[in-house]
């Protein structure tokens, strides 16, 4: 007897690669390991001295001696990388970001720690200058702009000052024009042929970062919004062009920021450079996760999972998240 059902599929039925565990590992197309994650996080100066951030529970800021121990534990459990963020104290901080440029600035003290202590792992670094400036924007502001030509000036000549700290791979995030192709001059010129780029390259305008500008300390200092230099939520093809031109100039990565509510860019890069393409799950994704998962509104650690997995999916080739470790310590445990 021919169900209805048979003459409808032909036979075709999806669900019998669906039927059990063994079939559904043997059809599994993506796979998320501890190869692809990127732990990003925060410094702060003193020493031992771990502070919560409220917006983003169970992360929290660090001295750099016990970055150093989260670090190691990183490392031990395969995390590759890590990607460093400092919360700087407010004297430092001015209208040029000056402090970017100093060599025991404190992200540039993180590196040579991590270099020293825990060499087997990555270390990240950003140039943008919004930790180190008054006003908490990411280049340098004059009257109402924020100026190009001189903020790409101060931040390849900020990331050679961290390339010669011991950072892996120098991440800019500020948006400037030009950046890439002036920090790769900047650090060849310097004899630093084997430090990496890996840039924001298409950095949305996004409210995902409110709980990253308290953990670094900027939220109350931003004047305005910085919708003169990231690109437009609705634009995609805008952020294809523009990573474009971070490519010709010379970027060996790329990475796609927020995460999750851009996964069309993350396939659209990967379709169109073929270059390693890394998402940054931001820490309003990160934010909404722990929040619904402490009211018991979703399970949390199967959502995390779920986004990360999703990004393998949409073609990226890792993650930068808050739940780096988290992550890599569930993989460890299921071997
Ligand atoms: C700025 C910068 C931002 C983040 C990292 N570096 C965005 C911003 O504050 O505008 C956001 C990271 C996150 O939200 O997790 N250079």
């Amino acid at each position: 007897m021919t169900h209805i059902v048979d003459q409808i599929t032909g036979h075709r039925r999806m669900r019998r690669n669906r039927k059990a565990d063994w079939t559904r590992r043997l059809v599994q197309e993506s796979r998320l390991t501890v190869d692809d994650l990127i732990w990003p996080i925060f410094v702060v100066p003193g020493t031992n001295v771990v502070e919560p951030i409220p917006s983003m529970p169970g992360v929290n800021r660090m001295s750099v001696d016990r970055l150093v121990e989260a670090a190691k534990e990183a490392a031990d459990l395969g995390v590759p990388a890590l990607a460093t963020f400092p919360n700087i104290e407010m004297s430092l901080r001015d209208e040029t970001g000056s402090n970017s440029l100093a060599a025991d600035n404190l992200i540039n003290q993180a590196t040579r720690a991590l270099k020293q202590h825990v060499p087997q792992i990555g270390v990240i670094t950003d140039v943008a200058l919004d930790p180190f400036t008054s006003h908490g924007h990411d280049g340098i502001l004059r009257g109402s702009e924020i100026v190009n030509d001189e903020t790409v000036e101060q931040v390849a000549r900020a990331a050679v000052v961290q390339a010669d700290a011991g950072s892996d791979i120098i991440s800019p995030s500020e948006m400037m024009d030009g950046r890439i192709g002036a920090i790769r001059q900047a650090l060849d010129d310097a004899g630093h042929q084997n430090v990496g780029i890996m840039s924001y390259a298409t950095k949305f305008s996004s409210a995902f970062y409110g709980p990253y500008r308290e953990a670094i300390g900027t939220g109350g200092l931003l004047k305005g919004d910085k919708k003169t230099y990231y690109i437009d939520p609705a634009n995609g093809t805008e952020a294809i062009r523009d990573a474009a031109l971070d490519v010709e100039e010379g970027a060996d990565m790329l990475m796609v920021k927020p995460g999750l509510p851009y996964l069309d860019i993350c396939w659209r890069m990967k379709e169109a450079f073929g270059l390693p393409v890394f998402a940054y799950q931001v820490s309003g994704e990160y934010a909404q996760i722990k929040a619904a998962a402490m009211n018991g509104w979703i399970d949390g650690d199967r959502v995390m999972m779920e986004t990360l997995l999703a990004f393998k999916r949409a073609g990226c080739d890792g993650i930068l998240s808050y739940f780096a470790v988290e992550v890599a310590r569930a993989l460890a445990k299921k071997g």
